[in-house]
């Protein structure tokens, strides 16, 4: 009988061969490696059958769950028929398809879509035509770029230049076009008894004030609307959008939405714009729109955008490309998962779910090692009080081991834990979700 490959082989195996993502290789020899045999509903499973709920959607990309049997048979039934052709100078019916459904759920406003694979290649599109669309329109001196405090937009150069997570960009600083960066409208940043909208406004004072002076050296400004999610789950007022459309209206600023992480319904609506009522010049989609299975990216535009490029003038073209643009397979696992939306009423669904899992983890809202509370559709975000610096440093690894221990994947960035799961929850899980993240949550703090 040919013996049966242990979680360990896979991942001595691992070890000496892969080179993990975002992660400090040494560290894995504290922090357990788990080797997924397999994966079904919102559980990962290891090759001893030990079982992980999948509390952060796989880094925020799973939204009906692993080996979901609709997305399964979509794909099975195009493996037959395409599974990849070049985008330039061929087109096929899932891009096509694709490209129209979501122009009619952003109601014809973003009409034109552009396709790439990972995140940080979407938002290096959308810079890219923020940056031409002006030197086509006359304004070439419009260069500039402008983030906001905490922003994650990837890890590509491009992208990284109007990132501020120092973790992640001060050791390529040589390498960056630095970009410039406004401040916050975290939520938690309000003083004196501020609401979120007065801060979300504060905020976009500080916008005003750089758009008035340098407004047309300023090519566009990129938000994570609503949720500013890799630098902690920051929750800010739609208010911040609204103002954001008005100021860059006013001064002729593109807007960039990077709905990469928000989008897909994660904040409670379909798009995470749609809750300030505003579209974007630009809107980034990644992570959730395959539902998780294949590497799909995509920039959204408008009409106006697009005739700027539309010449007999080749060099005024988006000359820009990916190999696997527009792949067949993962547009195809786009339009099951757009499907789901319309077949089970997810949002409403959602709703429903967040409200339990608050319902769950509301113990937790007067407890005195927790703060900032915060929920925005189906992320749910708190920060715990560590006051010794050595622990609060090793704080989201320990948790992390801890959740692992009690068939949990959450993974805290820095103090803040926060939840993320797949959309396909049942009762159960809801509540063993909760019941896990503060049983592990208490074990982390009484080390
Ligand atoms: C808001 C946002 N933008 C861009 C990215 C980059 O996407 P990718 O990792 O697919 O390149 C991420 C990834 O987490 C993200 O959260």
């Amino acid at each position: 009988m040919k013996p049966t490959t242990t979680s360990s082989d896979w991942i001595a195996r691992s070890l000496r061969s892969v080179w993990h993502p975002c992660t400090q290789m040494q560290h894995h020899e504290e922090v357990p490696l788990i080797a997924v045999s397999h994966a079904k509903g919102p559980w990962l499973y290891d090759h001893e059958g030990r079982r992980y709920l999948d509390g952060i959607s796989s880094w925020w990309v799973n939204l009906f769950g692993h080996a979901n049997p609709r997305i399964n048979a979509a794909l099975k039934d195009q493996l037959d028929k395409l599974e990849h052709a070049m985008l330039a100078g061929f087109t096929h019916e899932p891009v096509i398809e694709l490209s129209e459904q979501l122009a009619a759920l952003t109601g014809q406003q973003l009409g034109h879509a552009f396709y790439a694979s990972d995140g940080a290649s979407a938002v290096e599109i959308a810079l890219k035509m923020s940056f031409h669309y002006w030197r086509n329109a006359g304004y070439a001196g419009k260069q500039e770029f402008v983030c906001l405090q905490g922003s994650y937009h990837g890890e590509t150069v491009g992208a990284l230049g109007v990132t501020d997570v120092a973790l992640f960009k001060d050791a390529y600083g040589p390498l960056l076009r630095a970009a410039r960066t406004v401040s916050s409208p975290d939520a938690r940043n309000a003083v004196d008894g501020e609401s979120a909208q007065d801060v979300a406004l504060r905020a976009a004072k500080d916008v005003e004030a750089l758009f008035a002076e340098q407004g047309d050296k300023i090519a566009a400004i990129i938000v994570e609307p609503l949720v500013q999610c890799a630098t902690g789950m920051a929750m800010h007022d739609p208010l911040y959008l609204q103002r954001l459309r008005e100021l860059c209206d006013k001064y002729h600023v593109h807007l960039i939405a990077d709905e990469i992480a928000v989008g897909c319904g994660r904040t409670g609506t379909f798009f995470a714009c749609e809750q300030a009522a505003i579209w974007p010049d630009f809107m980034c989609l990644s992570k959730g729109i395959s539902g998780g299975y294949l590497p799909l990216s995509l920039v959204l535009t408008t009409d106006k955008v697009y005739e700027a490029f539309y010449s007999e003038d080749i060099t005024r073209g988006f000359l820009h490309s990916h190999s696997y643009t527009g792949n067949a397979l993962a547009c195809r696992a786009a339009l099951a998962t757009l499907q789901i939306f319309r077949d089970d009423d997810v949002l409403n669904k959602n709703r429903e779910t967040a409200t339990r899992l608050m319902l769950e983890l509301a113990p937790l809202l007067d407890h005195k090692r927790v703060t900032n509370f915060r929920q925005r559709g189906m992320i749910l975000a708190f920060d715990a009080v560590e006051p010794d610096t050595q622990r609060a440093s090793t704080f989201a690894r320990r948790f992390f081991t801890s959740a692992v221990e009690n068939e949990l994947l959450l993974r805290p960035i820095g103090r803040t834990v926060y939840m993320m799961p797949p959309y396909v929850l049942d009762e159960e899980e809801i509540v063993g979700l909760a019941a896990r993240a503060r049983k592990v949550f208490e074990s982390v703090i009484a080390e």
